[in-house]
């Protein structure tokens, strides 16, 4: 079963039997906010009631200086200076209390997951894949060789929260660290938020077999699939928006080359094995 499908996965996943999935990898949708200009208390009115679905904008309380936070556009700012106004990722319209439950069930007795996601949002990633009946098992760090910019430490790492369902099982390398260094596609991307062909390869390889059935129920550009296929698993992919769906589509079908693995091979970081 090799299989990619447009669509939300709260209605696709239902297609799928219980205990169906070997492994399921996926880079998940989760709120990012990414901080704009600074905007003067004049701007509240403007800003405040009628920005698009989808902004948010950072104020601080008038009453209580020191409580900032970020509220949606159409906040009552009575009370508040609005000092920044941020952009919320269109992708994050689905919340994790949705879709976990969802696909537990289709998961074998044994697989593992691995979702990837940032410090803000592991918290409650992980309560709710633990409401959902999965079991922590490690935190993976990917670090990165270009950082984001962040008044507490540039970031240079990503969280990848790796959990099994039911009975233990071991991966196949277990020398491996939990530290991955691969590089970063910089610049011309097919995903804003792609991810490295050999970061979902050292996965994949860690917690399947030749033939068994890899999940992403957000695939995105198809990364995760991809390298499922080079490494001769089956994969199941869905995709909500049509674009992304349809480069998954060309990358499958090789219409686009993967340049990745060329690009990773270039240089290795010091933490290397
Ligand atoms: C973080 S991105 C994954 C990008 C991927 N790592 C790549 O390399 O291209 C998450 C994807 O989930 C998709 N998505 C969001 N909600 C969805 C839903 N309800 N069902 C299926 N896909 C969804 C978004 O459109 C987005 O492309």
């Amino acid at each position: 079963m090799c299989e990619i499908k447009l669509g939300d996965v709260k209605d696709l996943i239902k297609d799928y039997p219980d205990e169906y999935f070997d492994c399921i990898v996926s880079d998940v949708p989760y709120k990012i906010c990414t901080g704009g200009a600074r905007i003067s208390e004049e701007s509240i009115e403007k800003f405040g009631k009628n920005d698009p679905k989808g902004i948010f904008n950072r104020i601080v309380v008038l009453n209580d200086p020191k409580k900032q936070k970020w509220v949606k556009a159409n906040y009552d700012a009575d009370n508040a200076i609005l000092i920044s106004k941020g952009n919320l990722f269109s992708n994050c319209d689905i919340k994790f209390s949705e879709w976990l439950p969802l696909v537990y069930p289709k998961l074998k007795n044994g697989c593992h997951a691995y979702f990837m996601v940032n410090g803000y949002n592991l918290k409650e990633l992980q309560v709710e894949a633990e409401k959902a009946g999965f079991i922590f098992q490690n935190l993976l760090v990917w670090v990165k060789n270009n950082s984001t910019p962040n008044k507490f430490y540039m970031k240079r790492t990503e969280f990848i929260l790796m959990l099994r369902k039911g009975r233990e099982r071991y991966i196949n390398d277990m020398e491996m660290s939990n530290v991955f260094t691969h590089l970063n596609i910089i610049g011309n991307k097919f995903h804003p938020t792609e991810k490295p062909i050999e970061l979902m390869k050292d996965l994949i390889r860690q917690s399947t077999n030749e033939n068994d059935i890899v999940l992403d129920p957000f695939m995105g550009s198809g990364s995760t699939c991809l390298a499922a296929k080079e490494l001769n698993r089956q994969y199941v992919g869905f995709e909500i928006n049509q674009k992304y769906y349809d480069i998954a589509e060309k990358r499958l079908n090789q219409v686009f080359v993967s340049r990745n693995n060329e690009y990773e091979n270039q240089i290795k970081l010091p933490l290397d094995k």
